[in-house]
């Protein structure tokens, strides 16, 4: 069935940038009498074959919702749990990261996380930089109005101390000031679990996305789940505002 689906992509119309939000880690474990936490664990292996199987297609860029800003309301033992799952993943993926010549890459206020998840991030960062096939982008205690209001400061600032005119502010200009500086909008947004929302999730860089929705609960998204959104992304019509008949097919 995989090759089978792998096979009905078209390799030139591939998304350079897929955004997942991977949701259903707490119901997947229900189902399966455990523990939340059961269901974060698995969840890595569905990050690791979505990774390896955007990597294998010649997608550019994934971004991970791992942790959102309002995450930090989830029970302490839980939040515990994802912080130490991220430590471990990074350490144990490193290897695998630069054989496979990917590079990680974090968005999000990362500054705020506990001190141990930091440093892995920060080392997991540093010892990928090199590579240069594919980013994988973790977004970790990330919001999209954190980020909006981020750069909204930060342009602020700039207007304060002269450096720039409001009037000269763009979308290039605002876009600079945003933590995905560099790399495409997502042209895909996948969201797991049968949940039809975007959460906070890279609110501005969606503008034009895609949005696919499917009932898998992310610790079974394999690589064939993802071949599918992206059969049905290259299925769509994207106008962007204009009519079909002016598009170049
Ligand atoms: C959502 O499921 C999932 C999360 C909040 C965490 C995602 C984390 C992982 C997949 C593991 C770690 C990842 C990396 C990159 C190291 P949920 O808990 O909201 O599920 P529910 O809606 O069924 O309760």
């Amino acid at each position: 069935m995989t090759t089978d689906l792998k096979s009905k992509i078209n390799m030139d119309k591939l998304p350079k940038h897929i955004a997942i939000i991977m949701d259903g880690n707490g119901r997947w474990a229900k189902q399966h009498g455990k523990p939340r936490v059961f269901g974060h664990r698995n969840g890595v292996k569905a990050v690791r074959e979505t990774t390896e199987a955007a990597a294998e297609l010649g997608v550019e860029n994934i971004t991970l919702y791992a942790f959102s800003t309002e995450n930090w309301n989830r029970p302490r033992f839980e939040v515990n749990a994802l912080m130490s799952l991220l430590v471990e993943t990074i350490r144990s993926e490193v290897a695998t990261l630069n054989k496979n010549n990917i590079r990680l890459k974090a968005i999000g206020d990362l500054k705020k996380l506990p001190a141990k998840s930091y440093k892995a991030l920060m080392e997991g960062i540093e010892n990928t930089k090199n590579n240069t096939r594919m980013n994988l982008i973790l977004a970790l205690n990330y919001s999209a109005k954190w980020e909006i209001m981020e750069a909204i400061k930060s342009l602020a600032d700039k207007i304060e101390n002269k450096q720039l005119f409001a009037a000269d502010i763009d979308e290039k200009t605002f876009e600079s000031e945003l933590s995905t500086k560099g790399i495409p909008d997502p042209e895909l947004m996948i969201r797991t679990s049968g949940e039809n929302r975007i959460s906070n999730f890279l609110l501005w860089q969606i503008a034009y996305a895609e949005l696919y929705f499917t009932p898998i609960l992310w610790p079974e998204f394999r690589k064939e789940h993802l071949y599918q959104a992206i059969i049905d992304f290259q299925n769509r019509e994207r106008r962007f505002g204009m009519t079909s008949e002016q598009l170049v097919k």
